[in-house]
Parts: C-alpha cells; structure tokens; sequence
C-alpha cells in the first residue's frame, strides 16, 4: 500500500539515531535521499553504509547548519540541482542544552532555538515554495512540546529534559499548522511527528536503572520505543496513504501522553 518509488526526499538531520534509520526505510521503499546534517564524519559513516546497500538508489550528502540560514538556502537550492524535485521534506534536528533551568542564559536559549524554530521555519518555507506539484512535509516534534518533564522522575546526575527544547517544540507544533493552512491550497501537506521516549542511551543513564525503568514506566506499552517506530509513521504521512491528512500531529509515544 505504501510507495515512495522515485520520490526524492530530503532529510535534514538524516544521520542521526532516528533519521538513519528513517533514510533506511525510504530507500527499501525505493525513493532516493537528499540527507543533510552537520555531522559530516557521522554522516560519511551513515552514507557509505546505505551506497553499499541501495545502490540503485540516488543518494546525497550535504553538509547543513540550521543555524546559519545562508546554509539552508545552499542546501535547498543544491538540493534542487540534484533532484529537479523534491517531493518530501523531514526535519529530524533539534537543538538544546544540557542546562539546568536556573543556569541557562538567554544565549543559549535563542541559539538553540534558531534550530528549534527558525530554522525549521526557513527550511520549511524555502522548501514549499519551489513544492509547485506539492508534497509532503515532516517535522520531528516531541512529547515535550506537548507535556512537561516529571521533574522528580530524574536523579542528581541527570538534568531533566531541558525548558528551551519543550519550548521550541511546541512553537514546532504550531508552525506545522500554520504553514498547513497557508500551503494547503498548493497541494502540500504538512504535519509533524511527535515522538516519545526513544532514548539513544546515554552513559549516565546506563548507569540509573531505577531512572530507565520509571521512564518505561510511564509508558503505557512500558518500553522505550524503537527507531522503526519512528520511521514508519513518517514514512505514512511522506506517502500518499496520510493523502487527506494535514496539520495533524502525530503523537508516536507508547502512551505517555495519554494517561
Ligand atoms: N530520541 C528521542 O527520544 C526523541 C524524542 C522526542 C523527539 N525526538 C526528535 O527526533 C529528532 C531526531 O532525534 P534523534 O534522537 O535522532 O537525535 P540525534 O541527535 O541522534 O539526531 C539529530 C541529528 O541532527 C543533526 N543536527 C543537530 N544540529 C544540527 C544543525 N544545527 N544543523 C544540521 N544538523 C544538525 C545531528 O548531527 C544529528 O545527526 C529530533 O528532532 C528530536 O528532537 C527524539
């Protein structure tokens, strides 16, 4: 039911734990990749990998800083020159701090943000105006644009999940809807993915038992999720089996939010 054969999809922040993953799944389904991240070594990594495997596909790398908006119109327009067309968009790049709220400064927090947001928002644009045939526009959100971190769920050595990220995301949420409305008449569907925990363990919290097994916990399913968890959905609203489906956000978090 679901195809993306021949469909060019740009991935911005494609090597990462879930957009690699996501790059896999589009390219079994025989759509080509456009994968921009700012981690070139990672993404040389990710890249050899997936040439080796799907080498019929058409798959590119470009180096992008969704801080620098000079870059996302580079990477548009190269984009372009590669492709003639892109019919997908994904946004999986997020940025945040390690900070604890009473430390985080205003810099830290716009900067941050002109990733969460401005970014987001000039990628989205740059790339829905040359979308003349329409398309199909994915934004990773989070459970955390939605809800608050349970701050007693934490212990000392971890700091809970940061206040300039939820932020971000939640404007992420919006930004979705409203660029769906203005975009709609265009024939581009916008909507965003809202995942829950689908934690790339850290060493820190390797060492916290107690703390990954209250995180499961407040799971309905109570179990992380996995990277194909994500893909797939995404890989439904990139697809015209989500045709009639925009502005939505789809929540993908085992239950957390639902409680
Ligand atoms: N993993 C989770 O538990 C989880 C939960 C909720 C939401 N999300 C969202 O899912 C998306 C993917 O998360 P992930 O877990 O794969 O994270 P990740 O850190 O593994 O991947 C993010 C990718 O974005 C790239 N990136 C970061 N800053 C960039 C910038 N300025 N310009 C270009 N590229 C940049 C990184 O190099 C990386 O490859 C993010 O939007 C994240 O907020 C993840």
């Amino acid at each position: 039911m679901i195809s993306l054969k021949n469909k060019n999809i740009f991935i911005a922040g494609g090597s990462g734990y879930l957009g690699s993953v996501l790059c896999e799944e589009i390219l079994k389904l025989e759509g080509n990749i456009f994968l921009a991240d700012q981690d070139i070594k990672k993404s040389e990594l990710v890249i050899k990998k997936l040439q080796k495997k799907y080498s019929k596909s058409k798959i590119i790398f470009s180096h992008l800083n969704m801080i620098e908006p000079e870059s996302i119109s580079k990477n548009i327009k190269l984009a372009y020159q590669k492709f003639k067309y892109i019919d997908g968009l994904v946004n999986a790049t997020f940025g945040s701090t390690s900070d604890k709220l009473s430390q985080l400064t205003a810099e830290k927090f716009n900067k941050t943000n002109q990733i969460n947001l401005t970014g987001s928002f000039l990628l989205m644009r740059g790339v829905a105006n040359k979308m003349k045939k329409g398309g199909s526009i994915v934004m990773f959100a989070s459970m955390y644009g939605l809800v608050s971190p349970k701050m007693e769920m934490y212990p000392k050595n971890i700091n809970p999940n940061p206040i300039e990220y939820g932020a971000g995301k939640a404007g992420l949420n919006q930004m979705v809807k409203y660029f769906s409305s203005y975009y709609g008449k265009n024939n581009i569907r916008i909507n965003a993915i809202v995942p829950g925990p689908f934690p790339n363990i850290t060493k820190a919290a390797n060492n916290n038992k107690k703390f990954l097994s209250n995180l499961k916990n407040s799971t309905m399913l109570k179990r992380f999720g996995k990277p194909i968890e994500t893909a797939k959905p995404t890989i439904f609203l990139l697809s015209d089996a989500s045709s009639y489906m925009t502005g939505h956000s789809l929540i993908v978090d085992g239950g957390w939010t639902a409680w």
